[in-house]
């Protein structure tokens, strides 16, 4: 029998544990239907849902994880949510905190990301506008120090968050961090980031990064596991042989790919379907996994790209 995805969890350096599939959030159209995807994870197993204030989507995640509860689906303390701190919020990031948990309706994150390690100029405390621009449609930002670091010190405003709010913040961590940003990051920190969440899947090579965060015990999260819109990784010939040959679909062998090398997973849709069909754990071999690897290493792609017009660190 297939094992389940739904059943893996892994270890974070601070003791938690994360469930290996997560639900991503970011809605399609409405972001309304993200309630009813919420409630559909939530029976079909899955106890991981990824959010952010940035995607509008959290009064439904709070709603759909509301009524599983009351449902006796789950209890709260089954389930892990994770939420983030956008780059407006360098400054404030207690307010974005404040907005997510209101709109969530719990009294606890499981998990807090710095979004990107970027500062965005904001001149209010409600984030607005969330992606600031010039005439020209160059993004503004508020980097604070001539040498480039205000991401560290907006990472050390959530750290400081945390550390005042053990009770309502379980561990934090960051997203979209390269090598080169995490070696500026961690020797400034008190609290080393427990998961860095980036874009990966067999068509963007990223051993490195994985080799860094393996060495300091920073867990990795896998966002846009299948590419993201139009799920290009899915028409890759190879994942559809190793979907036939192990008799489940080209999602769950994408979610395979990260699980199987310890990594959490985390992609969204819309159809119903599809998120209560995405649940089991193919066993694909080590060669079948470097075979997947080696896709993006002939031929890189990354699907979320652009990085808001900034430098971030990444190879491709
Ligand atoms: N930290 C960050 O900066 C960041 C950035 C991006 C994403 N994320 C997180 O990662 C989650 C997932 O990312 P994502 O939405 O970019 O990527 P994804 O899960 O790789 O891709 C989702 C897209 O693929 C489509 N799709 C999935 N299976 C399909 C199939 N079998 N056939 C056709 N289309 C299919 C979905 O359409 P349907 O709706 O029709 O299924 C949807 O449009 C987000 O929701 C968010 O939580 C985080």
């Amino acid at each position: 029998m297939t094992k389940l995805a739904t059943s893996i969890t892994f270890k974070l350096s601070n003791g938690s544990s994360i469930p290996a599939l997560g639900l991503g959030t970011v809605p399609s159209e409405d972001a309304s239907e993200v309630k009813d995807q919420v409630k559909t994870a939530i029976k079909a197993g899955y106890r991981h849902i990824d959010t952010a204030w940035r995607y509008g989507t959290e009064i439904y995640v709070g709603e759909a994880i509301k009524e599983s509860i009351e449902e006796g689906i789950v209890k709260r303390s089954d389930l892990f949510v994770t939420t983030k701190i956008w780059p407006v919020f360098h400054k404030n990031p207690q307010d974005s905190f404040k907005k997510s948990l209101e709109d969530l309706g719990l009294d606890y994150v499981d998990l807090l990301l710095q979004h990107w390690p970027l500062c965005f100029k904001c001149d209010n405390n409600e984030g607005d506008p969330p992606v600031p621009m010039d005439n020209d449609g160059n993004t503004l930002f508020d980097d604070q120090t001539d040498d480039g670091s205000g991401f560290i010190e907006f990472y050390k405003r959530i750290e400081e968050l945390y550390l005042e709010n053990p009770g309502k913040i379980k561990s934090i961590g960051v997203s979209n961090y390269s090598i080169p940003f995490l070696k500026k990051l961690l020797p400034e920190v008190k609290v080393i980031p427990v998961v860095n969440q980036f874009e990966y899947h067999p068509q963007l090579p990223q051993q490195d990064l994985i080799n860094f965060c393996n060495e300091h015990k920073i867990h990795v999260t896998a966002y846009s596991p299948v590419g993201s819109k139009g799920a290009p990784v899915l028409k890759l010939p190879l994942v559809q042989e190793f979907a036939d040959k192990y008799g489940v679909t080209t999602n769950e062998v994408a979610n395979a790919y990260h699980i199987l090398q310890g990594r959490s997973s985390i992609p969204r849709s819309s159809n119903l379907e599809r998120i209560k069909t995405t649940v089991r754990l193919p066993s694909l071999t080590e060669e079948e996994l470097d075979q997947l690897y080696q896709i993006g290493v002939k031929d890189p792609k990354r699907h979320i790209g652009g990085f808001f017009g900034a430098d971030i660190g990444f190879k491709y």
